[in-house]
């Protein structure tokens, strides 16, 4: 028993909130929206449409099917998303409301009204223009976890151009390549982020990047760690420096948009090494991550939410950036690492910001994890309501300790199954739905999710099988940026029907219906909730001279969810000692950046191939994990 759920500890531990934990929802009758929405999809997101946003121009029609798979949503609508997160609060009481909170990890504090954030997104907005950015134009960000880096993007949102933003973390052959596929004539970027008290040199990245790609005509750069950077004449220029111009006035049109227009590219791993632009929309986008938000989490008024993210991911993108803002909500945003400088950081600003709801990745809490109770305890939690988790499935260990230790047995935890293709959540809880650790439990209203066989049959009670979904969403990714054959190919081409959107995830359902997320099933890998290609870093291993040849998998780690393991082929006459190894991973970093490093790197003769030359990397993950090796009769004879 506990305070405000009652947990059944049968064979599968449920956790029902109580009625008055039901009676505090705004929903509390959500299954009953969850059925009306399953018999007419399309009729309950015209609904979420015509509520959560303003239009210029209504759409004509909610769904058009007539170029499966590219559908589109609210078409001839005009729209534009930063008129619905910034302008209309402006003309409300809203417009003195905080819409921002930021703390630096050198524990500088910023604040933003919705007001004071519109008029910097207007100035920038100004300043794109003047260095020439005009609708339908890309801009590619690259930034540390400031409050800058939201603005750019509602800058570039505003005057209709897509913005590209490659996080932080990635080094110059990821940025470079990002830049170049998005052909982006105008780079944003910082001086330099702080990171655990260090500094990642972004500008000096950024620099060897644009050196292969002549297409950059322009870097804005914004002051934040102070060190010492290049700046080229003509090309680069302070972001301060602009801002103190008359050209960035504090008024800016917002372009109307059609509800098909892209409004952003972002870049995810896929099976092949090049970077695979995710093309969002304008319209359906907005619809979906605000009905979601507003939903799963409850948001109110008074409350003050925290998405841990980085909004360089797709998860700070819906949920740091847009989703809030759109429902007029209070963020709070902070630039550092979980537990730095001391394990209770992260304690010590939820109490000193009275956050309500913290939603963050199973990696991070299982790091506070280890740190120990004493951490938390130290500090006054109450003001949570809501916890919640992304991005890998959790363990039913780290579930019970947010749960009992964050949560105190009071805060439901919402766990968010979704990906950068779907804009926004589709399998997930609500605040009323009875839990169960490590499931992400129900899809969302008008979300149609199935595990499915190879033959499209679905699966039985507890049967492994893919994960698709069956319906069109409106937050849905439109195309892979310049290659709609791979959009179809990679998503809409494994079942034969054809009209089912495959996740690239296997799962099972239970006999509540409730779905258990297994892991990935093709070349990506979810290291510490980051997503990365097996390819990316092992082109990145054979770029370096010593390496004929590269595998990569992932192997289950305790903390990071899966690790890097890494086998490489030598060149005749190299020798894979310590420090060759220590210069492939310092290679990786420097290459991908500091995520994709392997944690091994094994130095191998051969690699176990089929008769097609594939490596089989099956064998390898076996192999590592001391399994059998099951059906090698593909292998190489
Ligand atoms: C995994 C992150 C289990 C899944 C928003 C998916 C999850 C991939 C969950 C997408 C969850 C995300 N439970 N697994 N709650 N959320 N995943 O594009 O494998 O970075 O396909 O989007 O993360 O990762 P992405």
């Amino acid at each position: 028993m506990s305070d405000g759920f009652d947990a059944t500890a049968a064979k599968s531990e449920v956790y029902r909130p109580r009625p008055e934990t039901i009676a505090n929802y705004t929903v509390p009758d959500y299954s009953s929206l969850r059925q009306q929405a399953a018999a007419d999809p399309i009729a309950f997101w015209d609904a979420q449409a015509r509520e959560l946003v303003d239009w210029y121009e209504p759409y004509e029609q909610t769904l058009d099917v007539s170029e499966k798979p590219f559908y589109k949503w609210f078409t001839g609508g005009k729209i534009n998303i930063v008129h619905n997160a910034l302008d209309r609060h402006i003309k409300s009481w809203r417009k003195n409301k905080l819409a921002l909170i930021w703390e630096g990890e050198d524990g500088e504090q910023r604040t933003y009204s919705y007001f004071k954030l519109w008029k910097e997104v207007n100035r920038f907005a100004n300043i794109l223009k003047s260095m020439g950015v005009r609708k339908g134009d890309t801009v590619t960000i690259y930034m540390g976890r400031v409050p800058e880096l939201p603005i750019a993007m509602l800058a570039t949102a505003k005057i209709g151009a897509i913005h590209s933003v490659v996080y932080g973390g990635f080094s110059e052959r990821a940025l470079g390549d990002r830049i170049e596929d998005a052909q982006s004539k105008v780079v944003v970027t910082c001086d330099g982020a702080w990171l655990r008290g260090k500094t990642v040199n972004l500008k000096d990245i950024t620099d060897e990047a644009i050196q292969h790609s002549p297409i950059v005509q322009r870097v804005i750069v914004l002051k934040r760690t102070g060190q010492q950077v290049n700046m080229e004449a003509g090309r680069d220029f302070w972001w301060h420096e602009l801002a103190a111009l008359p050209i960035a006035g504090p008024y800016c049109n917002t372009e109307p948009m059609d509800a098909e227009d892209p409004l952003f590219i972002l870049y995810t791993s896929g099976t092949t090494g090049k970077p695979k632009g995710l093309m969002h929309s304008c319209g359906g986008y907005q619809v979906h991550i605000a009905a979601t938000l507003k939903f799963a989490f409850d948001i109110k008024e008074e409350d003050r939410w925290w998405c841990a993210a980085d909004p360089g991911w797709i998860t700070g993108h819906s949920y740091i950036v847009y989703a809030p803002l759109i429902l007029g909500a209070t963020s709070f945003m902070y630039e550092g690492a979980p537990g730095y400088p001391y394990p209770d950081r992260w304690w010590h600003l939820v109490e000193k910001y009275g956050v309500t709801i913290l939603y963050t990745a199973p990696t991070a809490i299982r790091g506070l994890m280890r740190f120990g109770e004493a951490w938390p305890a130290r500090h006054d939690l109450s003001s949570l309501r809501l916890l919640g988790t992304v991005g890998e499935p959790i363990n039913p260990e780290a579930w019970r300790w947010y749960f009992n230790v964050i949560g105190k047995q009071r805060c439901p935890i919402i766990d968010t199954w979704w990906q950068t293709e779907t804009g926004g959540f589709m399998i997930t809880p609500a605040p009323v739905t009875p839990l169960k650790p490590g499931s992400a439990t129900l899809p969302f209203p008008g979300v149609e999710a199935d595990v499915v066989r190879e033959d499209g049959a679905t699966c039985d009670p507890n049967e492994d099988g893919y994960l698709v979904v069956k319906h069109p969403w409106p937050g849905m990714a439109r195309t892979v940026w310049g290659d709609p054959d791979r959009y179809r190919q990679t998503y809409w081409s494994d079942f034969s029907s054809q009209e089912w959107y495959f996740t690239g995830d296997s799962a099972r359902r239970d006999e509540d219906g409730y779905f258990w997320i297994i892991g990935r099933m093709d070349d990506v890998i979810k290291v510490s909730g980051y997503r990365l290609g097996t390819a990316e870093v092992e082109s990145a291993l054979v770029s370096h001279p010593s390496v004929a040849e590269a595998a990569v998998i992932g192997v289950p780690d305790e903390l990071r969810g899966h690790a890097i393991h890494a086998f490489c082929i030598l060149k005749s006459g190299e020798t894979g000692d310590l420090a060759l190894t220590d210069a492939l991973k310092a290679h990786v970093r420097h290459e991908v950046g500091p995520i994709a490093v392997p944690a091994v790197i094994e130095i191998v003769e051969s690699l176990p191939k089929t008769r097609s030359g594939k490596i089989m990397r099956r064998l390898l993950k076996a192999r590592v994990m001391g399994q059998p090796a099951g059906d090698t009769s593909t292998l190489e004879g």
